[in-house]
């Protein structure tokens, strides 16, 4: 019985030696430990045995159980171990391979243009307005006192899309809409596209930008309109910049105006992007038309108030001294990259 214990213990301990996954040491557990294994069964034959062997018997298979229950925890431990390494060594990764590129988009020039503008009249107190881009004639022209037979209709090329809509020439029918369903004081801007049939070249575009400004109030005088116009300028161009008013026409304005400032590339000496003149328009302004107000049912022998259409391609391209407007609206990368 000795001799056999001795068998089955080394078997065991050979079997502990050569397993090399977990499921061979449950498997070699199970065979010799377990319930109905080789070394709980050998306890069951002690019955042959004299009495004065059997505790001798007992104590061996105790210490033989006890080893191969030591061995097999040291192996576990072993394999555990291993497997650990191994799955480290698998998912081991190269901190040093170059990671895939990705491109943040930014803001288009113009949109940061708009930004600072909005910004500088909101803190003079202005609301955002929004209008749409497909308009009737009696917002686009009409109440803003040009008649269809009217000649100012000619400076502005319009795309008509038929049954009394167009695409809008100008902002400046937010002043209508505003002024229909808001009572004074009113101060608004409103930026948006507008549309015209012109000609492509380096200064014009189908498309493009204005921001169109309203204040109505009682006792509104053009100097105010002086000052809100020359704080903006001086906000976007600097304290230095000059600013002039030049008499000017347009139908929803009386007096009007046109607004230049000291041209950003020469500093007012004259250059090729002032055309030698030193000056930059920015924008047409004026005070609000009688009949207009009278259009959206306000008294002028009230309220009075001023006008204003800024240009926001020119003043993006003065800016950041983009010398041709298309730039704007090709939307290349390349060009887009560098703002
Ligand atoms: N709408 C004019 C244009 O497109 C610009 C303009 C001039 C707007 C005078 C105004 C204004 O509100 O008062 O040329």
């Amino acid at each position: 019985m000795k001799q056999l214990l001795e068998t089955i213990k080394s078997a065991a301990l050979e079997a502990i030696k050569n397993s090399s996954n977990l499921k061979e040491t449950d498997e070699i557990r199970v065979k010799y430990l377990g319930k109905k294994g080789e070394l709980t069964a050998i306890l069951k034959q002690m019955g042959s045995l004299t009495p004065e062997e059997r505790p001798k018997m007992g104590q061996l298979v105790n210490e033989a159980k006890a080893l191969v229950e030591e061995q097999l925890a040291n192996k576990n431990a072993e394999l555990k171990d291993a497997e650990i390494a191994g799955k480290l060594k698998a998912e081991t990764l190269d901190i040093t391979m170059p990671a895939k590129k990705t491109t943040v988009g930014k803001l288009h020039p113009l949109n940061k243009v708009l930004d600072d503008m909005i910004d500088i009249f909101q803190s003079m107190g202005f609301d955002i307005v929004d209008g749409p881009e497909v308009e009737t004639d009696h917002y686009n022209f009409e109440s803003l006192n040009v008649p269809a037979d009217h000649p100012a209709r000619d400076m502005q090329d319009t795309f008509y899309l038929g049954e009394g809509l167009l695409l809008r020439t100008q902002t400046s029918a937010a002043q209508i809409r505003t002024m229909e369903n808001t009572k004074p004081p009113i101060r608004i801007i409103c930026p948006g596209r507008v549309f015209r049939a012109d000609e492509v070249d380096a200064t014009h575009s189908p498309v493009f930008h204005q921001i169109e400004g309203l204040v109505v109030d009682k006792g509104i005088t053009m100097c105010d309109l002086k000052g809100v116009l020359e704080q903006f300028a001086h906000e976007i161009y600097g304290k230095d910049t000059a600013v002039k008013f030049r008499p000017s026409f347009f139908p929803f304005t009386e007096p009007s105006v046109e607004v230049d400032v000291t041209c950003s590339e020469c500093g007012g000496k004259g250059c090729r992007v002032c055309k030698g003149s030193g000056w930059i328009e920015i924008l047409g302004a004026g005070m609000v038309h009688p009949n207009v107000l009278r259009n959206c049912g306000i008294d002028p022998e009230v309220y009075s108030g001023f006008a204003f259409g800024i240009g926001l391609d020119r003043l993006t391209t003065t800016r950041y001294k983009i010398s041709d407007i298309r730039l704007l609206f090709e939307n290349d990368k390349r060009f887009l990259e560098q703002f």
